[in-house]
């Protein structure tokens, strides 16, 4: 089916943008739609979930659901308030793993009686906990709630820099499911450095910024989505088979193309993938220089020329300068060769080389100031210089269950490998530092992100260590040579790839009491076991 789809014969799509940098309220719906995704006149639409937006208080228009969602743009320091109204269908569209542990797991609720549950997360963002999107904080058109939920309007302070956010879903146990349905936008917020970048020709504007969300999808003959059913088992927790689309969507469209201007193009890139790693280039280089400014939580120390390719795990995002001024007339592909799982073993799929097509076809508008890019991109260095509390040990390991089939946790080095429903252990205390040195005992990358901070990430090394075979506790830990630090992590991150065998350490400041998690943002690993709570307090 896959090669029967037509590369780069849509225009890509650009989620509308609706700006809120003056704060204020809106409402934004969750609702089932129907969307070209495949495009190229096949006349095959799909359907997905998405986000429309209602109409503003003071006249703003409405938006139809679409996958992505709209483009919030917010601005930091001005407080936002947003009401998620879940008005999704009463079946999932794709099957669900009845014996899989998720929201209504030990409840009388069902889909068919209360709908579908849904809680929106806004990944990266420095949100209060009752606001966070928690796992247990999930409701559903019926009237089902999950044990944190607190009512359907959140507030978002955007007490933090200008950084490329993004919302989507996170309830428990179907995060995968939910995303892949189509339940996620971005959520761009500005501050003042930022704009003072933009304002002074530093920074390309808008139109010439784009955000691009990329996703892997698999569609089947009639161009409804497709996912893999659950294998049958009798068991709670198992990982379900890692799943890898064979058509990549960039804002919701397959294989689109974008016609450019022989000028430099500011691109927010998100992987917003439930699995799969991109290695972004363009047949293995860059033809045209690219330049990396940013990455989850706002801009690096400088701007850093890619040499290589720009590698993006789930839940990712870049901020980087296209620069197409000495490529009038040129067509490049934007490429990807990171295989699956990451960085090697057992391919899950075959390799999808090709993301997205740049043609630089467009005259170009003498109108708009050509951005020159300062040398340095923040005031001052990334570092987060307050002495640490407390360093803590933690794991992702692979155990086996009783029934043979791999279970994917997160743990605490000395105690091995825990699952949603134990104890909190990860409890820092309020307005303290606190170094996560987060050990990767398995044989394939994942994505850590940690809700409510921004963090510094320190350094990565090599380890070895002991296994206590029965609950994967580590002991005899020695951590090879420190690694040094890519340029393009100089700058806050919310999520962070830690390689097989290797140890990452990251820095941050826990200043907002309550209810969080971190997780493997792989959505197949988080809805599977990879998961955990932390508490502030
Ligand atoms: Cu992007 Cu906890 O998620
Ligand atoms: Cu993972």
């Amino acid at each position: 089916r896959a090669t029967a789809v037509p590369r780069f014969v849509n225009a890509l799509p650009r989620p509308p943008r609706v700006d809120l940098t003056d704060g204020g309220a809106r409402t934004l719906r969750l609702a089932e739609t129907s969307q070209d995704l495949l495009g190229g006149g096949l006349g095959l639409p799909s359907t997905v979930w998405g986000f429309g937006l209602d109409a503003g208080p003071n006249g703003e228009a409405a938006l139809p659901a679409s996958s992505p969602g709209p483009t919030i743009v917010a601005r930091a320091g001005r407080t936002l308030s947003l009401d998620w109204r879940n008005d999704l269908p009463y079946r999932h569209l794709f099957p669900m793993d009845e014996d899989a542990h998720w929201a209504f797991t030990g409840s009388e609720y069902t889909v068919e009686q209360h709908g579908v549950p849904s809680v929106v997360h806004v990944h990266g963002a420095h949100t209060d906990s009752a606001s966070d999107g928690h796992p247990d904080a999930w409701y559903s058109p019926g009237g089902a709630a999950g044990p944190l939920h607190g009512g359907t309007r959140c507030t978002y302070h955007n007490s933090q820099e200008a950084a490329p956010l993004w919302y989507h879903d996170h309830t428990h146990g179907i995060t995968g499911l939910n995303i892949y349905a189509g339940l996620l936008g971005f959520y761009l917020l500005r501050d003042e450095h930022e704009l003072g970048l933009i304002a002074s020709r530093r920074l390309p504007a808008e139109p010439y910024e784009l955000e691009l969300a990329i996703q892997d999808r698999t569609f089947r003959p009639d161009g409804l989505l497709a996912f893999p059913s659950p294998t049958p088992h009798d068991h709670e927790e198992t990982e379900p088979p890692t799943f890898a689309g064979q058509v990549i969507l960039v804002n919701g469209k397959a294989w689109p193309y974008l016609d450019v201007e022989p000028r430099q193009y500011r691109l927010r890139l998100l992987n917003a993938s439930n699995a799969r790693f991109y290695r972004l280039s363009s047949g293995g280089g860059w033809p045209f220089p690219v330049t990396a400014i940013g990455g989850d939580g706002g801009f690096l120390d400088e701007p850093h020329r890619l040499e290589e390719g720009l590698l993006l795990a789930p839940g990712e995002r870049a901020d980087v300068i296209a620069d197409f001024r000495d490529a009038g007339g040129r067509t490049f592909d934007l490429t990807n060769d990171a295989p699956l799982p990451f960085p090697g073993g057992a391919p899950v799929a075959a390799p999808v080389d090709a993301v997205l097509q740049f043609r630089v076809s467009l005259p170009y508008d003498r109108s708009a100031p050509e951005p020159v890019l300062p040398a340095s991109l923040r005031r001052r260095p990334y570092r987060i210089l307050t002495r640490p509390a407390r360093t803590r040990r933690l794991q992702l390991l692979e155990t086996v269950d009783e029934h043979g089939r791999t279970q994917m946790m997160l743990g605490t080095a000395e105690e091995g490998g825990m699952l949603w429903g134990d104890p909190v252990t990860e409890t820092p205390r309020l307005h303290t530092t606190e170094v996560w040195e987060l050990y990767n005992t398995t044989e394939e990358t994942h994505s850590v992100h940690l809700h409510l901070v921004q963090f510094q990430v320190l350094d990565e090394a090599p380890f070895t260590a002991d296994r206590d075979p029965e609950r994967g506790a580590l002991s005899s830990i020695v951590t090879g040579e420190r690694l040094p630090l890519s340029p393009s992590e100089r700058g806050p991150k919310d999520t962070v790839r830690i390689r097989p065998s290797h140890v990452v350490r990251v820095k941050a400041r826990f200043d907002k009491a309550g209810d969080y998690v971190w997780h493997c943002h792989l959505l197949p690993h988080e809805d599977a076991g990879m998961m955990r709570r932390f508490t502030v307090s």
